[in-house]
């Protein structure tokens, strides 16, 4: 039980990764709204795992503003930010369409930024210590032929990350991120699809590629990232700022 007593708002959070945060915050003791644009799945997955269901868009200011303030309201305030609503695409340079890089950079980048913005002013203005982490990827690491878009997004969150680390912890709120590799779920499924049609291979075939690469010998699991989310959630990472943490089975050192 590390976040007994802790209240904690996850952006993405209907299926997934974020998910699986919630759940095991809820587990550790916490008191957990999830935020998510898909209206029917977050009160769904509010419903079946005992959180509160907060509608939100992280690309509209209006959104994310009364968002936080529901989540305040219904858990008496936000100790713990997870920044984990994003959206993917692939296209090779001379295909990438501005509807594409303008939606991607408005979720991954901008919701990032602007959602961690409306917790940080709650945290001051509440003056609690809190915690931000915000959920980053390998691909920010390094480019990929087709996935320039999304990388640039994911290599933004990690320098906002550091930017913002070293601003908010100041105020004594800590800013890290989880820079996951291949995770299995619904989000790779149409990763996959995506690569299918782009490189000529059958469904399910860059899926099987891409677990086969992996140093551990597979894909991660939503499961195998909450031990992170948990421990830079707790005040065992007091003294952590402004990093970012690969989970991703030795993939990005390989
Ligand atoms: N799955 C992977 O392999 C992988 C790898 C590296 C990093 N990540 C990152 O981990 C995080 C979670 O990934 P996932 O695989 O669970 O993704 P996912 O696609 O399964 O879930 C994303 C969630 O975000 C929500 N969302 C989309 N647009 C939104 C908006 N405008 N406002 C609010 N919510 C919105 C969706 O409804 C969905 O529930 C993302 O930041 C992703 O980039 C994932």
């Amino acid at each position: 039980m590390r976040l007994q007593g802790k209240t904690a708002i996850i952006t993405g959070a209907a299926r997934g990764i974020g998910r699986a945060f919630a759940e095991a915050y809820i587990r550790e003791g916490a008191t957990v709204a999830i935020a998510d644009i898909n209206e029917t799945a977050v009160r769904e997955t509010a419903a079946q795992i005992g959180a509160h269901p907060v509608v939100m868009d992280v690309t509209r200011q209006d959104s994310i503003d009364a968002g936080i303030a529901q989540a305040v309201e219904l858990m008496g305030g936000i100790d713990i930010l997870i920044n984990n609503a994003a959206l993917f695409d692939l296209a090779p340079i001379t295909e990438i369409t501005r509807q594409s890089y303008d939606t991607l950079f408005a979720i991954n980048v901008s919701g990032t930024l602007f959602v961690m913005q409306a917790v940080a002013r709650h945290m001051i203005d509440t003056g609690r210590r809190g915690k931000i982490i915000n959920m980053a990827s390998q691909a920010g690491r390094r480019g990929e032929a087709l996935v320039g878009v999304y990388c640039a997004t994911k290599a933004a969150v990690i320098s906002l990350t550091q930017s913002a680390g070293l601003n908010l912890i100041g105020h004594g709120i800590n800013v890290n991120a989880i820079a996951p590799g291949v995770v299995d779920g619904e989000h790779w499924d149409g990763v996959d699809a995506k690569f299918a049609a782009y490189e000529n291979k059958p469904r399910g075939q860059k899926k099987a590629e891409v677990g086969a690469s992996v140093p551990f010998g597979r894909m991660g699991t939503a499961e195998d990232l909450t031990g992170m989310a948990i421990f830079l959630a707790s005040p065992e990472a007091d003294y952590i700022v402004a990093q970012t943490y690969n989970v991703d089975g030795g993939n990005w050192m390989s």
